[in-house]
């Protein structure tokens, strides 16, 4: 259940519109997630970020990985808890409705797998990645300053900066993936842990 806090929240009203207002979703998984299952992965959990009705959250579960899904907006994970349960993956599936500003994993919890595609705040990154384990990958996509550029009324900090987020990587970690998706204005990202 979402706390007081929640029912207010800005993000959480405008994502239960958008998903109120698009209908029965697709569950695609990400391209990333298709791309990550290719490549090798230690074993243990996956972490998926701003997660909506996610594809990638099912994708994940179907390869028998335990997934930590993670929202603001209760339409998006009452219409993934849904889709889990129609697919017998609801066991493997913890859904958690939280604002990701404050929300953090676990201490001591350690990930496979952070995924987090269409959603940047720079003050979420440093602690997702903290939770990736060793050999383990953070999967990210956002929006670029192209973006920005195209739509001026998008925030600053929604947007990734120039060299982001590979210049906020520790050094155990590695680029492994960085494609800039220029007609979308999007920067898609993977790096591996050491
Ligand atoms: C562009 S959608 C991306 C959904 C999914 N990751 C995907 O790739 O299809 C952005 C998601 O971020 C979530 N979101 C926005 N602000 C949030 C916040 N402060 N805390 C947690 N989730 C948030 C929205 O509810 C929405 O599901």
């Amino acid at each position: 259940m979402r706390d007081g806090e929640l029912s207010a929240h800005p993000d959480r009203m405008r994502w239960n519109a958008k998903y109120e207002a698009a209908g029965q979703p697709e569950f695609m998984p990400h391209p990333l997630v298709e791309w990550a299952l290719s490549e090798e992965l230690p074993d243990g959990p996956v972490l998926d970020l701003a997660c909506g009705p996610s594809g990638s959250a099912l994708r994940f579960a179907a390869e028998g990985r335990a997934v930590t899904a993670v929202d603001v907006s209760e339409v998006a994970l009452r219409l993934l808890r849904h889709e889990a349960r129609r697919r017998g993956l609801s066991g493997r599936i913890a859904i958690v409705q939280a604002d990701l500003a404050t929300w953090r994993p676990s201490v001591g919890d350690e990930y496979a797998v952070v995924l987090c595609a269409g959603f940047w705040d720079v003050r979420v990154f440093g602690p997702a990645i903290e939770a990736v384990r060793p050999g383990g990958l953070v999967l990210w996509e956002a929006f670029t300053g192209e973006a920005r550029r195209r739509r001026p009324s998008l925030p600053a900090e929604w947007c990734l900066g120039e060299d982001e987020p590979a210049s906020l990587l520790p050094e155990r970690f590695s680029t492994v993936l960085q494609q800039d998706l220029s007609d979308q204005g999007k920067r898609r990202f993977a790096a591996r842990s050491a």
